[in-house]
C-alpha cells in the first residue's frame, strides 16, 4: 500500500503542526477535530506558520498555497476512512485515545496504520486497546514540529516490521530525520530531556542563580537555542509535569520526580506561554 492520504486526530499545537508537514509534504490531509472552534484555531496556527515560512523564505507562496489545498479540515471521523495513515495527537489519555482508536477500527480498511504522537504514553498498551496492534507504531514529533526536524519513532511489542519501516519511510517523506527509540517513557529525547528541565528547576530552588541567568549560562555557554526555563515555558510546565510522573511511575528514580515548585506552579495555573505566566510573563 502506497501512503497517498493522511489522516491527523486534533488539530492543537501538534496535530495542527503535524497536519501541516504531511500537506506540504504533498499528501491529501484530514485533519479532525471535536469542535469547530479548535479547527479554526488550528488552522489558524497554520496559516501563520505557513505565510512566516513565507517571509523568511523557506517557502514560496505558491508552495503556501498548495499546502492549503491539501488540508482537509473536519469534525467527522467518517471523512478519515480514506486515509491510508492517521496520526493521533489528541489529549493524553488513555481511554480517550482508546475510544478514538475503536470508532476509527470499525471507519477504515485493514490495512490503514495507526500512530501516536504521544510523548509519554506506552506504545504497547495504546496498540492493544486497538484491533491492529502490528499495524500501529509511536511516531513522535517535536515543537514547532514545521520547523523541527526530529521525529521518534516507537516500536510497540507488536508492531510489525512492515509497519515500522512504513512509518519511519513516511516519517522520512515528511522532511523529518527519525530515529528509532525504545518503548519506555520518555523514548530518547524526553528520557534526557526532562530530567535536565527537572533539574533547573531543583537547582534555582536550591540559590543556583536567577531564572534569568541559568537561562542565559544554557543559551550562551552551551548553544541551547533556549535556556532552561525559556524552555520549560514553551513545552508547558503542566505537560513536564505529566511526562515527570509517568517517568518517575516506571523508573522509580529521584531523577525524574517532579520538584515541589513545579507542581505548586501547575497547581497555581502558571503553566507556561499558554497560560500567560509560567517562571516568565507573557
Ligand atoms: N516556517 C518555516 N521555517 C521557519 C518558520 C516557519 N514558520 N519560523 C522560523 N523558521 C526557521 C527560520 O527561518 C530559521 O531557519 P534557519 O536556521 O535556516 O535560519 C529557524 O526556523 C529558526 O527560526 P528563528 O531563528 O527565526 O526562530 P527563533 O529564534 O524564534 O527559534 C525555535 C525558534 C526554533 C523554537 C528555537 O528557539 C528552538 O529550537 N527552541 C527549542 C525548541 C525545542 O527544544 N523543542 C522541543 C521541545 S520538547 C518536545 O517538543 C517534545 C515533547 O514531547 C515535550
Amino acid at each position: 500500500m502506497q501512503i497517498r492520504t493522511v489522516g491527523v486526530l486534533g488539530c492543537g499545537l501538534m496535530g495542527s503542526g503535524i497536519a501541516q508537514v504531511a500537506a506540504a509534504a504533498g499528501y491529501k490531509t484530514y485533519v479532525r477535530e471535536v469542535v469547530d472552534s479548535f479547527l479554526t484555531s488550528g488552522m489558524a496556527r497554520i496559516q501563520k506558520s505557513l505565510a512566516t515560512g513565507v517571509e523568511k523564505g523557506k517557502r514560496t507562496a505558491e508552495e503556501k498555497d498548495k499546502t492549503l489545498r491539501n488540508l482537509v479540515p473536519t469534525t467527522n471521523l467518517d471523512d478519515l476512512k480514506v486515509c491510508d495513515i492517521i496520526v493521533e495527537a489528541i489529549i493524553e489519555n488513555v481511554d480517550q485515545k482508546a475510544a478514538v482508536y475503536e470508532e476509527l477500527d470499525s471507519i477504515v480498511a485493514d490495512d490503514v496504520i495507526f500512530c501516536s504522537n504521544t510523548s509519554s504514553l506506552c506504545i504497547t498498551e495504546l496498540a492493544a486497546r486497538t484491533q491492529r496492534p502490528d499495524r500501529f507504531a509511536g511516531l513522535h514529533f517535536f515543537n514547532p514540529v514545521p520547523i523541527m526536524r526530529l521525529a521518534e519513532v516507537i516500536r510497540g511489542l507488536a508492531t510489525s516490521d512492515e509497519t515500522y519501516n512504513k512509518v519511519f519511510a513516511f516519517a522520512q517523506s515528511l522532511g523529518k530525520e527519525p530515529i528509532t527509540a525504545p518503548d519506555k517513557p520518555g523514548f530518547i529525547v524526553n528520557r534526557l530531556l526532562v530530567p535536565y528541565l527537572l533539574d533547573a528547576i531543583r537547582a534555582y530552588e536550591n540559590g543556583l542563580g536567577t531564572i534569568e541567568d541559568i537561562d542565559k549560562g544554557m543559551k550562551l555557554g552551551c548553544g541551547y537555542p533556549m535556556g532552561p526555563f525559556t524552555l520549560l515555558d514553551f513545552v508547558g510546565l503542566d505537560t513536564t509535569y505529566y511526562i515527570a510522573n509517568i517517568m518517575f511511575d516506571e523508573y522509580r528514580e529521584p531523577a525524574y520526580a517532579p520538584p515541589p515548585l513545579l507542581k505548586r506552579m501547575v497547581l497555581a495555573g502558571r503553566l507556561g506561554r499558554k497560560s500567560g505566566q509560567g517562571f516568565y510573563k507573557y
